[in-house]
């Protein structure tokens, strides 16, 4: 069931305060192998890097910190839910029925929209440094999933209280959990201290009209409701 958080300013008094409201959903994938997915993904970062860096772009990583050997610097180049194989048919079924689920939850109308999707590997040691996704005027939905992990979180700041005192919320990672959340929302992981790979999934779910600004992963973009086959 999709949990949503909701974070919201106190009213407004002098002209100058600032205001925020966003929601943020939590939810669980219970139909997907996450063991054979750990394994497929695994061997396509494998062949990911082991192709030259497929575009020209000056911060290949997104600012994740991870550098290009990662294979997060590939994550505009493919999209994952194109890939053939029977744990990424029932993934798209999933994200498409808790993307219904999390716009029915918050009362927001849905939209034509397309999604990108790639995969992160992180090994002991490592961590994914504080990013966004987007501040642009179609600014629409990220997601996360995890796939692998061992006693990490996501940690996501509110954008406006995110210097001197952050207001952070920090959600544990857990083999199967998905979240949504505004792309301007600031979000790092702790650090990954365990000897298996810590292995997540995340996607943009971006407007038609904004696809520009989604360089460059624009070729790959996929409209959402074609994800399922017409199963839905
Ligand atoms: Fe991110």
């Amino acid at each position: 069931m999709m949990h949503i958080k909701y974070f919201q300013s106190e009213p407004k008094i002098s002209p100058f305060a600032p205001e925020w409201y966003y929601e943020f959903g939590e939810d669980k994938i219970d139909d997907v192998d996450f063991k054979e997915l750990s394994k497929f993904l695994l061997e396509k970062e494998k062949e990911l890097l082991s192709k030259p860096l497929p575009y020209d772009f000056n911060i290949v990583d997104a600012y994740t910190g991870l550098g290009e050997n990662s294979v997060t610097s590939r994550w505009g180049s493919y999209n994952l839910l194109a890939f053939d194989h029977p744990e990424i048919k029932k993934l798209r079924n999933n994200i498409f029925v808790k993307y219904i689920s999390f716009m029915d939850a918050v009362g927001v109308e849905r939209d034509t929209v397309f999604i990108q999707c790639w995969f992160n590997v992180l090994r002991k040691g490592q961590d994914i440094k504080a990013h966004i996704h987007s501040i642009n005027p179609y600014c629409y939905l990220g997601g996360h999933i995890t796939v692998q992990c061992d006693n990490t979180s996501t940690v996501y700041i509110n954008p406006i209280n995110q210097i001197n005192e952050p207001q952070i919320y920090e959600s544990p990672n857990e083999v199967g959990r998905i979240t949504f959340f505004q792309q301007n929302i600031p979000h790092y992981t702790t650090i990954h201290n365990g000897d298996a790979e810590r292995i997540s999934i995340a996607f943009d779910i971006v407007m038609k009209d904004g696809i520009d600004f989604t360089k460059p992963a624009s070729q790959n973009l996929i409209l959402l409701d074609e994800i399922t086959e017409g199963n839905f």
